[in-house]
């Protein structure tokens, strides 16, 4: 039972670091480390995600959602923040669970984290695909068939069912062979999308702003008497169902949209490769989540300020915000244009990030002797996982081809809420259990932001539904049945007790 609990040495891990040389490169500065927070964080949680929490859930309301998910990420930010800072290595929540939690939870977040990282690389690819088509048809008059853009569970207005979605497929191979180039030349093409991603969410806030329409945003919460709409796949959303209405509509849209956060945290699993990552790590983290939190709120209530809530379920359900400024901003086609252009470049980076933070919690659980040895295997002239990087791409490309968006982008929501609550405990059993060891960044008021962070992230977990948490136990037992098939047995940890 002790071994279920087995810790890694905090020393063992700091020497790994410090041995970094021999792997991974240290290149990133606190800048790059902002750019790659804000390349993570602005995609399709808020260019796709909004719509359909709005559309579904939350009305223009969703403006609050994202207060509500900003509040609980910033509340575990700081938990992340000062595990970052104190465990300075590549691995991300899995790497401060193990030190602090034991193995089993540290297995637990690191499964979890596939949910993260993985299917987050899908549903933003999905995303992709669709902006992709959009910019087809508006500007080449040419458009990928329905089936070859959509998952099996999805059928169009005209009755066309998808089969599979190859364009989320091709930008996945896409940005994995860049992938395996390296990290230094990803982290400076990351650096000049940020800014143009930056550039349009300004632009959409500020030429947008004109064009609310005040009725738009009235009544502000959906109410419980605003009928039924049925969706392009034919599905019928009742606003009369407890999810769907009032403040629980408002809490349920938190729990998609915390879907646009996603990614700051994937800032501490490139804590290896960072120059001074005491400093650098907790600034890259914080500030890169504030600067999206301000952006989210102005966006959001200039998208629902433009277009009726409804629309959103129906053929504003795709490319939610060029459908926006093509149908109510009339003369801004050329916004709408460089918006698509923008979000295929934007997304390709969200993309970039989570593929990458995937390889890299399973290069430390590999090394850990958690997952099979090839998830470490680094690519004689670039270093990088190249192994893990193809095999992640194949898995990716799975969710991604055959699964609609709202799926996977919701599975990808529980997920890191997940271990965001686990995150959140960890710092305070921490604090308990190693209370001398230097953190350059402390968690302020321990333990209520802990707590607090958990109980916000938890709320999130519920209001998600029966579905998300039965994906989120599968997920789980599948873990289980790994880790006690392979990784009692290989794990270095439990190997160093039987000494
Ligand atoms: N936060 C990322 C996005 O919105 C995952 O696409």
């Amino acid at each position: 039972m002790s071994k279920l609990f087995a810790k890694k040495q905090l020393s063992v891990l700091l020497a790994e670091a410090s041995e970094s040389e021999k792997g991974l490169k240290r290149t990133l500065g606190a800048g790059s480390l902002i750019a790659l927070g804000i390349g993570a964080i602005i995609g399709a949680g808020l260019f796709v995600r909004t719509a359909a929490a709005a559309g579904q859930h939350a009305g223009p309301a969703v403006t609050i959602s994202f207060i509500i998910a900003a509040i609980g990420c910033a509340l575990a930010g700081l938990c992340y923040a000062e595990f970052a800072s104190m465990i300075p290595i590549a691995g991300s929540a899995y790497t401060y669970s193990y030190a602090t939690l034991g193995e089993f939870v540290a297995w637990i977040i690191g499964w979890d984290l596939v949910l993260e990282y993985a299917l987050g690389a899908a549903t933003v690819a999905i995303g992709w695909s669709q902006y992709l088509n959009k910019l087809l048809t508006s500007v080449f008059h040419v458009t990928i068939p329905y089936q070859w853009s959509h998952s099996p569970f999805e059928v169009s207005d005209l009755g066309v069912h998808g089969i599979m979605n190859i364009p989320s497929i091709f930008i996945l191979l896409l940005l994995t062979l860049l992938l395996i180039r390296g990290t230094e030349g990803s982290a400076i093409v990351n650096n000049v999308i940020v800014i143009v991603k930056v550039t349009i969410v300004l632009l959409f806030i500020f030429l947008g702003w004109h064009f609310i329409n005040p009725a738009n945003h009235t009544p502000f919460t959906i109410s419980a008497n605003a009928g039924t709409v049925t969706m392009h796949n034919g599905q019928v959303v009742n606003y009369a169902d407890f999810w769907n209405h009032g403040w629980a509509g408002v809490l349920r849209g938190a729990g998609v949209v915390f879907f646009a956060f996603i990614g700051f945290d994937a800032v501490s699993t490139a804590a290896q490769e960072t120059k001074n990552p005491k400093r650098n790590m907790p600034i890259g983290i914080l500030v890169s989540l504030a600067i999206c939190t301000v952006l989210y709120i102005l966006f959001s209530y200039v998208l629902t300020g433009i277009a009726p809530f409804q629309d959103f379920l129906k053929a504003g359900g795709e490319a939610s915000v060029a459908y926006a400024i093509d149908t109510y901003m009339p003369g801004y086609g050329w916004l709408s244009t460089f918006i698509t252009v923008a979000i295929l470049a934007g997304f390709s980076s969200v993309i970039l990030v989570m593929l990458l933070g995937q390889t890299r919690v399973f290069y430390s659980m590999s090394n850990d002797g958690l997952v099979p040895t090839v998830f470490a295997k680094l690519h004689p002239k670039y270093r990088t996982p190249y192994r893990s990087q193809w095999m992640f791409f194949g898995f990716v490309s799975l969710f991604a081809a055959f699964i609609p968006d709202n799926v996977v982008g919701e599975m990808t929501s529980i997920g890191t809420l997940f271990a965001f609550v686990l995150v959140c405990i960890g710092v305070i059993v921490m604090r308990k259990s190693n209370p001398e060891l230097p953190r350059a960044f402390k968690t302020p008021w321990v333990p209520f932001v802990p707590i607090l962070g958990a109980l916000v992230c938890l709320a999130m977990i519920l209001s998600l539904g029966w579905e998300n948490w039965s994906r989120l136990f599968v997920w789980l037992g599948i873990g289980f049945i790994v880790y006690f098939r392979f990784s009692v047995k290989h794990s270095k940890a439990r190997k160093l007790l039987d000494k």
